[in-house]
């Protein structure tokens, strides 16, 4: 069975930022173009089987995705037969490969995606009879997961929470334009591991906390490599110095509040004694108190990238006059321009720095934020603007906090001239 495409990633609600993401993937896949098609919230992918292998690696560091699978063949919509055909080969294929695997009843979710509901439904009714068939035919006890409405797809957490990876798998079909694809999904991001650290933890403060998805996010988008050294100039909780710590960095947290240099110690102490070589796993951390603004005293080693949710100004519950946001943003434009001149002398060529910048939208005109380029200007690093695949326009927006601060992502880049 064959499509002009491999590969199907579905994103989470912030598209931009799963665009994001699966860009810097490819890039360290080392892709150097790609054949893609985008449609809604999904994008299909043309991969070698080698390049397929590695992609699939890569999904568990990123942050924004959602799911992904195999896609195994394409078929035009009008031609009813053969699709049915091709779904009926690849429906039992696929049965007979995981049931030799399963003690219990298999489980077999399904997941439809078109313009219309009415297309939608009446994909799902065949592909639930075609699996009925099948498992009157061989025999086999199949169950298909109920959801509140047959238009939906198993979210994540339903997904997980229903063992699909040890019970049996996910059928995953969309139709875009004329031509209906189907395909396998292999990977689903896991939120109850997300659920289980963030409540593991020992110190959590409410308003200062990164999300563990944003922070995995993060630090997979600066591209640090294996064994390198993270910084994180305003390491708060340490959330994001525990992601690099999960994806085998070494990690440097710095804070000038003593409650969160505190927080970060415990955290990361905790995650430590989670190892059987806890002493190894000790050396591969440090949390300093201090003013980032002062890093050059603490920071001696090379970094191989910064990644930061820094200070984001004073907890509003509504906008500042415009005279005071001006004020505020050009206070955080300081801060961060001198903790960024400030590391610029240990990063390594090349080396990212990923930082959220906050805004304060009055209207779709005016939003009052601080300068990036001149922040990048002054800091002599250069800012990226758009990402290398998916034509993602950066600084990025991602969301409010808890309060009225927007967010956006910003990417700037060392390069030692
Ligand atoms: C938004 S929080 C960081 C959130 C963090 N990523 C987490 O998940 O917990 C910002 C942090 O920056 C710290 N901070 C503010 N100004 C600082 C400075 N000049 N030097 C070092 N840390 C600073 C604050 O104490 C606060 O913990």
């Amino acid at each position: 069975m064959t499509s002009k495409y491999s590969v199907f990633v579905k994103f989470g609600s912030n598209r931009e930022l799963s665009k994001l993401e699966l860009s810097s993937l490819l890039e360290k896949i080392n892709l150097k173009e790609v054949s893609f098609q985008e449609w809604k919230q999904v994008l299909l992918l043309k991969l070698s089987e080698y390049e397929t292998g590695r992609f699939f690696n890569q999904l568990k560091t990123t942050g924004s995705i959602v799911k992904a699978g195999i896609l195994e063949f394409e078929e035009n919509i009008q031609r009813e037969k053969e699709w049915k055909s091709k779904l009926r080969k690849l429906l039992n294929e696929t049965i007979q490969r995981v049931s030799a695997k399963k003690k219990n009843q298999l489980k077999i979710s399904i997941s439809i995606q078109s313009v219309s509901n009415e297309i939608t439904t009446n994909i799902h009714k065949t592909v639930q009879r075609t699996i009925k068939n099948l498992s009157a035919d061989l025999d086999l006890p199949i169950k298909i997961p109920k959801l509140k409405n047959e238009l939906y797809e198993q979210t994540p957490f339903q997904y997980q929470k229903e063992n699909m990876w040890r019970r049996g798998f996910e059928v995953t079909g969309f139709v875009i334009k004329s031509k209906i694809f189907f395909g396998i999904t292999k990977w689903v991001t896991n939120p109850l591991d997300d659920i289980k650290q963030d409540e593991g933890r020992k110190v959590r403060f409410f308003t200062h906390g990164t999300s563990i998805k944003l922070a995995r996010s993060l630090v997979y988008l600066s591209q640090i490599r294996k064994g390198e050294t993270l910084l994180d100039p305003f390491c708060g909780t340490g959330t994001i110095l525990l992601e690099g710590l999960k994806q085998s960095v070494k990690v440097i947290g710095i804070d000038n509040d003593p409650k969160c240099y505190r927080a970060s110690k415990e955290n990361l102490n905790q995650f430590t004694f989670q190892f059987p070589s806890k002493e190894k796993m000790k050396e591969k951390w440090i949390v300093y108190k201090q003013d980032s603004r002062q890093l050059k005293r603490v920071v001696n080693d090379k970094i191989g990238a910064v990644v930061t949710e820094p200070y984001l100004g004073p907890f509003l519950t509504e906008l500042p006059e415009k005279d005071v946001a001006r004020n505020i943003m050009k206070e955080l434009e300081k801060l961060y321009t001198s903790v960024l001149r400030a590391s610029k002398e240990s990063l390594r060529d090349k080396a990212k720095v990923v930082m959220i910048i906050p805004e304060y939208q009055y209207s779709n005109d005016l939003t009052i934020r601080p300068n990036v380029e001149n922040i990048a200007g002054n800091s002599s690093l250069d800012l990226e603007n758009v990402s290398r695949f998916f034509s993602v326009k950066l600084p990025l927006e991602i969301g409010r906090t808890h309060n009225i601060i927007g967010r956006r992502l910003a990417i700037f880049r060392n390069s030692i001239p």
